[in-house]
C-alpha cells in the first residue's frame, strides 16, 4: 500500500512535550497514542534548564540520553529540545502542526493554541509517574 505522502497528501503531524526522564510505561502510551492521531510524531523533550526552572531539581536522566531514548521509539519521527515553555506556539508554528496532544494532567493550558492547531489532552496512565518511580527506588 502506498503511503499517503506518495499519493500527495499530507501527513498530520502530531507534537507532544515532556521531560520523560526515567522513561516509563506511561510516557509509552502517550508517545503511542499520540502518534494515533496523525502520520508523524514530533516530541519536544524538555531541557535540564528548563526542568530545574519548573522543579527546582535536575532530571535523573540528562537532556541528551532522554532525547537518545525517544528517538529510538517506533512511534517517534523527530525528537528537538525545548528550550523553554514560552516557545510551544512557535514549536507548533515551525514544525507546522496540525495537532497537540498532552496528558490530561495539563488540561486546558495549551487551549490559547486551539487557533493554530487542535489540542487534545488524553488521560494519563494511572498509577506510574517519574516522581513515583524515583520515590520507590529511594525507599
Ligand atoms: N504521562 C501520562 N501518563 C503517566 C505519566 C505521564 O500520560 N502516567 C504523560 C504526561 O501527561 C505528559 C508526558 O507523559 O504528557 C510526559 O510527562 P512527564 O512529566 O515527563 O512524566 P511524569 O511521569 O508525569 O513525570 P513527573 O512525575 O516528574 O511529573
Amino acid at each position: 500500500m502506498q503511503k499517503p505522502h506518495c499519493l500527495g497528501l499530507r501527513m498530520r503531524r502530531v507534537i507532544t512535550f515532556g521531560t520523560f526522564d526515567l522513561f516509563h510505561y506511561g510516557h509509552l502510551q502517550i508517545l503511542k497514542r499520540a502518534r494515533e492521531f496523525g502520520e508523524y510524531l514530533i516530541v519536544g523533550v524538555s531541557s535540564d534548564s528548563l526542568n530545574f526552572a519548573k522543579k527546582n531539581r535536575y532530571p535523573i536522566y540528562t537532556q541528551t540520553e532522554r532525547r537518545d531514548i525517544i528517538e529510538s521509539i517506533k512511534y517517534v519521527n523527530y525528537v528537538f529540545i525545548e528550550e523553554s515553555l514560552e516557545l510551544k506556539r512557535q514549536y507548533c508554528l515551525q514544525y507546522k502542526v496540525d495537532i497537540l496532544v498532552m496528558g490530561d494532567d495539563w488540561r486546558g493550558k495549551f487551549d490559547s493554541l486551539k487557533d493554530i492547531c487542535d489540542v487534545i489532552y488524553l488521560p494519563r496512565t494511572p498509577s506510574i509517574s517519574t516522581t513515583q518511580l524515583i520515590e520507590k527506588i529511594r525507599i
